[in-house]
């Protein structure tokens, strides 16, 4: 039988998610109240990053030895994948000796090839044009702190990154809406967000976006890959920092998430970020969470706790 991967947000229904945040809930109960939860006994997880990562990598690694099993760290510079074998060959080996796979690479593309040859289920870690993984923990940290997100706004102010390509995935996959404003030349692109446009609007004026949104959201200008466009990005992004102002025009009840790390003064203002509607730890913890019920779901189909 194939197996199933999480390449993409729109890889799942919104009755998987359903089922894998109500997993999330169980989990991390137990794991707050020290109970050992071991299904993953026996079993490895093969990371591979080529790119920098804490939170993913921990979340990953942790998440995995917290379910009993193990988890390797592979990176571009000590392994043979820097050195040219090809993506299809590494996916045979890699998957023949473990049960899941999680890459951060540059292109989907290669997450891609990777998950065509491997044999066991492909996690998606980050690429240029996706994060699920990241989403899959924000919209779980949205429905804590204000439950169903269906029919609400989310504001994207910043690039039209990895980041929001995947929270118009999602919107879709939830029906709520995305208002989205990035500086001119930084626009969405709906195909290579692999989107239909139905779920998102984009705004000239930042305000424009975040105005009456439940939940207002950012991530870096520079995303790792793109450093040599870092000058010219920081002058064109200078008018799309979250601040005060924004989050006033909001709804009163709105939250603030950003997927970290952050650069206070850049894409946000140090009082959004540690203020009172911030929920980033929150929401950097879910990640941990959310991804051992998306480990159990891959490896172990559905669970009933
Ligand atoms: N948000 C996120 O994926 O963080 P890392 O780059 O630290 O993994
Ligand atoms: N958009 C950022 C996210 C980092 C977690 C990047 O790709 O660098």
């Amino acid at each position: 039988m194939e197996p199933r991967h999480y390449l993409q947000f729109k890889d799942f229904t919104r009755e998987e998610y359903r089922h894998i945040f109500e997993r999330t809930r169980w989990i991390k109960e137990k794991f707050k109240s020290y109970q050992q939860y071991w299904p993953l006994i026996d079993r490895t997880l093969v990371m591979i990053f080529e790119k920098a990562s804490t939170r993913t990598r921990l979340s990953f690694e942790a998440g995995m030895q917290q379910l009993g099993g193990s988890a390797i760290y592979l990176n571009t510079r000590d392994s043979q994948l820097g050195r040219g074998e090809p993506v299809e060959d590494a996916a045979q080996v890699i998957s023949r000796m473990s049960d899941i796979v999680m890459i951060r690479t540059f292109e989907q593309d290669i997450v891609e090839r990777f998950a065509g040859s491997s044999r066991v289920p492909v996690i998606n870690g980050l690429t240029n044009e996706y994060h699920p993984c990241q989403i899959l923990a924000d919209i779980y940290t949205f429905i804590e702190h204000r439950g169903d997100i269906r029919g609400k706004t989310v504001a994207w102010v910043g690039d039209s990154n990895n980041v929001c390509n995947t929270w118009l995935q999602a919107a879709e996959v939830f029906d709520f809406k995305v208002h989205v404003s990035t500086p001119p030349g930084y626009e969405v692109e709906p195909e290579r967000a692999g989107v239909h446009g139905t779920h998102f609007e984009a705004f000239a004026d930042p305000m424009d976006a975040a105005r009456g949104a439940h939940l207002v959201t950012t991530d870096v200008w520079t995303s790792m890959g793109f450093e040599a466009e870092n000058e010219e990005r920081m002058r064109d992004f200078a008018d799309w920092e979250v601040d005060v102002d924004m989050m006033k025009i909001a709804r009163p009840d709105a939250v603030f998430m950003h997927c970290l790390p952050a650069h206070r003064g850049e894409e946000v203002a140090a009082d959004v970020i540690d203020g009172p509607q911030s929920v980033v730890w929150d929401e950097a913890e879910n990640r941990l969470h959310a991804q051992k019920a998306l480990m159990e779901f891959l490896l172990l189909g559905r669970v009933d706790g």
